[in-house]
């Protein structure tokens, strides 16, 4: 495939270290003399702490050193702050608040001695009632979780809303049709294939603290080691190698992270601590947990005029959620979806349980997930209420594109869109009719065949500085550019790339800025000493804001240039205007076809060409992207589904996805992403839960258990895109990394309950397993 000089289908350049098993991950990281911990974890839900003994530990001969809340305690460092400015034992001194929760860190010689040794850890438990049940959690005699809080007496986080709540009820009053409807967006978990883990070596001469972490926000990560542990900001380094999946698992820091810093500190050696799957998936941030009533007011001919919204967010024993600080249920706010209704209103409490914190954002922008499938449920329940088609419902009602930019009635400015004609594309892609027709055919054969669709808008690219932020720092990200005497450049960015391909997409912005070939752009990332400040890679954020950035910094190089090129061409800056042909870029002496070329001006810009006053040579420069909005992708989405009525098993027969992300850098990578993003939807709909007993033991701390959607569950996706570019994005382009995510379970839970119709269901909760579409067919409560 020939390089594009810009924008274009391009192979990755990540590829070439990927696929020759030249990555180079955390685990890879091997330092002399470097130790190994293992953390000892809580096989209580809920339960005191009497006593921790770990003197056969200490005796064992390969172990360096014990850890425990105690000693944190001593250091102040026994609690650390979450991400939503609540607390979180790094290693419980008091009690355990959730199974597998981490107890004590042993420091040995190998990561087997270092795992023995955790046999012989001596915890004496008071085990204590628990609460699991987030339906339970603020009942009068529920017991207490946050006992450390001074002067707390209920398990509640937080009373959030938005909208407008007398205007809301008054249409709801006044309504011709209403509906209602409870739904569960289950408890998931991101489940990257890397676990997290954290290499750390704090140097005891220089005082200098390296943390090799895969993390998505490195420098986020570094000004909260610094704030916490009173280590000087500019003697921590903090390096996030190649990260193999985030989707929202690793943008917190752990207690396991601490623990290897401490076991650095303490020991005077470099310590590894890598979780092992089971860890991962029962002590790192979930997702989703969102208990939620919607309803909908509408006329009898279909009009959609408010939404009410009611939801329980289960948060978990810590409040790990990463959301800005003005918004405790993330973007939820955004729930009327894409639809032109009068009035909305939405009331959010948080709780506390006794299952692991978290709360993240499995990639999607901060909670809209759950948005988005609650009013794409509730678009369906109304169409079945009304008896119309659930296509033709939300071709009527969704937002036109003279409406943009558009106002929610909760307060959010969507920038651009054109929905009626992505529908249209997904449905004449789909041949809706003729499936509509199929599949009445087969309803009288008595077999199942369910279409499903979703429309969704994401709001993605957190955010402006003014409104968002992760505990007070600001959400705007840094770039800078140098581009090198022969021509050649180096970007350095500040998110970090979990797999999206940002070393081939933001190289191709620059690119196509300054007329060269991507293939002379390096993109630097992942490594506090060598990029500038930013809040790092969650929530599609990375092109919406980095990429904004690089292509911000590439303009200020290229006006350095036509500084340059002036002088070399002995004509006023105003003279020359900027041209990209076939051979590249230059700034050329209008009208006269004699310029420079970039490659010609970076060398004159580091040579002893005399320059005008003010103009001082080199071709670098920075800048800080402050975005002035979010970007609003969105998309429309066409699942099939055919259910066999005597074991319930869904297969997905066809998924159609039309995605809209405004101006495409790489079609390849987007359709990439957008493929990977459709595969967890159907994950998610049709067979993942983090499910607990009512004792809050973890039932799902394996993949045997903790299912991810494979290319057996997966059809071959039929992709199609609409462009709407982005007004304020200096490139036209909206993020698209989580859109199929947020999208598709929606579309697959609404084609498996189409496919239900004839036995009456209206709603069944995911994951819809053969169980459960059985017991839904049974006409048997959902078990959730
Ligand atoms: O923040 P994250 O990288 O997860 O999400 P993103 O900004 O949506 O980008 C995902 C990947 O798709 C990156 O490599 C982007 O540069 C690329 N992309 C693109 O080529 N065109 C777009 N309009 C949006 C993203």
């Amino acid at each position: 495939m020939s390089t594009p000089m810009g924008f274009g289908r391009m192979h990755r350049k990540e590829d070439a270290r990927f696929i020759r098993g030249r990555g180079n991950y955390v685990d890879d990281v091997n330092l002399p003399g470097m130790l190994h911990g293992a953390i000892l974890r809580s096989p209580h839900a809920h339960a005191r702490i009497v006593s921790v003994d770990t003197s056969a530990a200490l005796a064992h001969p390969k172990v360096r050193a014990v850890i425990t809340g105690e000693t944190l305690a001593g250091l102040n460092l026994a609690w650390m702050p979450t991400l939503s400015a609540d607390t979180q034992a790094v290693l419980a001194t008091d009690k355990v608040r959730f199974q597998g929760q981490e107890v004590a860190f042993v420091v040995a010689e190998d990561r087997y001695s270092a795992r023995d040794a955790l046999e012989l850890i001596d915890v004496e438990y008071e085990a204590l009632d628990s609460v699991i049940d987030a339906k339970k959690s603020l009942d009068e005699d529920a017991p207490l979780i946050r006992d450390d809080h001074e002067g707390r007496a209920d398990n509640k986080i937080f009373d959030w809303e938005a909208g407008d709540r007398a205007a809301t009820d008054a249409l709801f009053e006044r309504a011709e049709v209403t509906v209602a409807q409870d739904m569960l967006y289950p408890r998931v978990h991101p489940a990257p294939l890397e676990t997290c883990g954290a290499v750390a070596d704090f140097d005891k001469v220089t005082g200098k603290l390296t943390v090799w972490c895969p993390t998505q926000a490195p420098h986020a990560h570094r000004t909260l080691y610094a704030l916490v542990a009173g280590l000087p900001e500019h003697k921590i380094r903090v390096i996030s190698p190649d990260i193999g999946g985030g989707f929202g698992n690793k943008v917190g820091i752990y207690p396991g992270y601490v623990c290897a810093i401490v076991g650095s500190i303490v020991t005077g050696k470099p310590v590894k601590w890598m979780e092992d799957r089971s860890e991962n998936l029962m002590s790192t941030s979930f997702a989703r947990d969102y208990h939620m009533r919607g309803e909908v007011a509408a006329t009898r001919d279909g009009k959609i005029q408010a939404i009410r919204v009611k939801v329980l967010a289960d948060h978990g024993a810590f409040n790990g959620t990463a959301q800005p600080t003005k918004f405790p249920a993330g973007f939820f706010g955004v729930f009327t979806g894409s639809y032109d209704l009068q009035a909305a209103h939405c009331e959010v409490t948080g709780v506390y349980t006794n299952k692991a914190p978290g709360g993240v954002a499995y990639a999607c922008s901060f909670r809209i997930t759950e948005a988005v499938y609650l009013v794409e449920r509730m678009i369906d329940v109304l169409a079945l209420e009304l008896g119309v088609d659930a296509a033709e419902l939300r071709m009527k009602n969704l937002l036109r594109s003279e409406q943009f930019p558009y106002t929610s009635p909760t307060g959010w400015e969507y920038d651009s869109g054109d929905y009626q004609k992505t529908l249209q594309l997904a449905m004449d892609m789909a041949g809706y009719d003729a499936l509509r027709r199929e599949q009445a055919e087969k309803r009288e054969r008595g077999e199942l065949m369910g279409i499903g669709l979703s429309f969704f808008t994401e709001a993605v690219g957190a955010g402006p500085r003014k409104h968002m932020d992760i505990l007070g720092l600001g959400m705007a990200d840094g770039a800078e550019l140098r581009v090198h005497p022969t021509g050649k450049a180096v970007l350095r960015v500040s998110c970090q790339s979990q797999g999206q391909g940002h070393e081939t997409t933001f190289a191709q912005i620059v690119a196509a800025e300054l007329g060269i070939s991507p293939d002379d752009v390096d993109v630097v990332h992942g490594d506090t000493d060598q990029t500038p400040f930013g809040l790092g890679t969650y929530g599609s954020r990375s092109t919406p804001v980095s990429g904004a950035a690089a292509a911000m910094v590439s303009r200020k190089v290229r006006e350095r240039a036509r500084q340059v090129a002036s002088a070399m061409l002995e004509a006023s800056p105003e003279d020359l205007e900027w041209t990209v042909s076939e051979s590249g870029g230059s700034w050329t002496v209008s009208g006269t076809g004699v310029g420079k070329t970039i490659q010609e001006i970076a060398l004159a810009a580091h040579s002893n060409l005399e320059l005008p006053d003010g103009v001082e040579g080199h071709l670098d420069a920075t800048c800080v992207y402050n975005p002035p909005n979010l970007t609003y992708p969105f998309g429309a989405y066409i699942c099939v589904v055919d259910v066999d009525p005597g074991t319930g098993q869904v297969k997905v027969r066809r998924f159609i996805a039309v995605d809209d992300c405004g101006v495409r850098i790489n079609p390849m990578i987007v359709e990439g992403q957008v493929h990977g993003g459709l595969a967890d939807g159907v994950g998610m709909a049709l067979m993942q839960l983090m499910a607990f007993d009512e004792d809050g033991n973890h039932l799902g701390a394996s993949f045997m258990d903790y299912l991810l959607p494979t290319a057996m569950e997966c059809p071959s996706w039929e992709l199609g895109e609409t462009v709407t570019p982005s007004p304020h994005h200096p490139i036209g382009a909206k993020g698209v990394g989580e859109s199929a995510t947020v999208g598709s379970p929606p579309a697959v839970v609404n084609a498996v309950l189409d496919a239900l119709r004839p036995y009456g269901v209206r709603h069944a909760d995911m994951p819809l397993t053969p169980a459960a579409v059985w017991r839904a067919i049974q006409g048997n409560p959902i078990r959730t």
